[in-house]
């Protein structure tokens, strides 16, 4: 039986086991992500970063465990009822294939935001256009509103998403791998804007990366995940100043220390 729901958790994992074929990818996470804070999920490639958001959004379920989203357990819910939990998230999909980032590359930068949010609202085409062009503008990206995706560098594409997901102003934001192909500069720039959106809208974040100054620089909390196990949590001041091997291997950006290439 899982335990009982913590207070002002907006996502939670409890004990969940995922494997695929003879590999057990996810070995009993336990995850708790404050509602209105940014909570950064940390670890190196191959942790189980984009298998645990998986989880969050229902796309993967778990062979054993629980994930609850604002308290309703996943696993209880009927397709009509997940639908309503996803329509309070918004997602950033991690670069990678098959996900790049989420976007449509049949649709330009600006219909991939407009399209996202007439789905979501009943908006006039007018009101669309002010809310797409105010988050492109945001990300930096207001001309480059009628390119095509494919024609978009990687950095591009995730900010493209970024502005599409915050447009959306939903209660839970997930951005999984939020650094890839983003420069150190527009990384600086997107972690200041995005904390400014989090304090104003008050909303939940999670976010995943292996960059250890965007975790500094965004997170309240962080989670640190290794081989598919959650191996500390809490605050983010209180975690990345601890002595877990693991974490001061991710801070020095040791050679040395339980991270090695060999890992997957
Ligand atoms: N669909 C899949 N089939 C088989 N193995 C997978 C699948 N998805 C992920 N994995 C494996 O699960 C582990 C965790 O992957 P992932 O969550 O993508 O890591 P990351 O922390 O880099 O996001 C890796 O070993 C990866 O190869
Ligand atoms: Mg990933």
């Amino acid at each position: 039986m899982p335990a009982a729901r913590k207070p002002g958790a907006a996502i939670e994992l409890v004990d969940v086991v995922k494997s695929f074929g003879s590999e057990r990818v996810l070995d009993g996470v336990d995850l708790t992500v404050p509602a209105g804070a940014i909570t950064v999920l940390l670890g190196p490639s191959g942790a189980g970063k984009t298998v645990t958001i998986s989880h969050v959004i229902g796309l993967l379920h778990p062979e054993r465990g629980a994930v609850r989203v604002a308290g309703r357990d996943l696993a209880a819910l009927t397709d009509g009822e997940l639908y309503e939990v996803r329509q309070s998230m918004s997602v950033v999909l991690q670069g990678t294939l098959p996900f790049t980032c989420g976007l449509f590359f049949s649709l330009n930068v600006y219909e991939n935001v407009a399209f996202a949010l007439r789905q979501r609202n009943r908006w006039s085409e007018e009101r669309v256009r002010e809310v797409t062009m105010e988050y492109l503008g945001m990300v930096g990206l207001a001309d480059r509103a009628a390119a095509m995706p494919e024609h978009l560098s990687a950095g591009m594409c995730k900010r493209v998403a970024i502005a599409r997901a915050l447009a959306l102003q939903a209660e839970i934001v997930i951005i999984d791998d939020f650094d890839s192909g983003i420069d150190g500069v527009r990384l600086a720039l997107l972690c200041g804007m995005l904390a400014d959106v989090q304090r104003e809208t008050g909303a939940t974040f999670l976010v995943t990366t292996h960059h250890m100054r965007a975790a500094r620089k965004l997170a309240d909390h962080v989670a640190v995940i290794h081989d598919g196990r959650v191996v500390s949590s809490g605050e983010a001041d209180a975690v990345l100043g601890s002595d877990d091997p693991l974490v001061r291997q991710l801070v020095a950006g040791a050679t040395s220390g339980p991270i090695q290439l060999a890992d997957v």
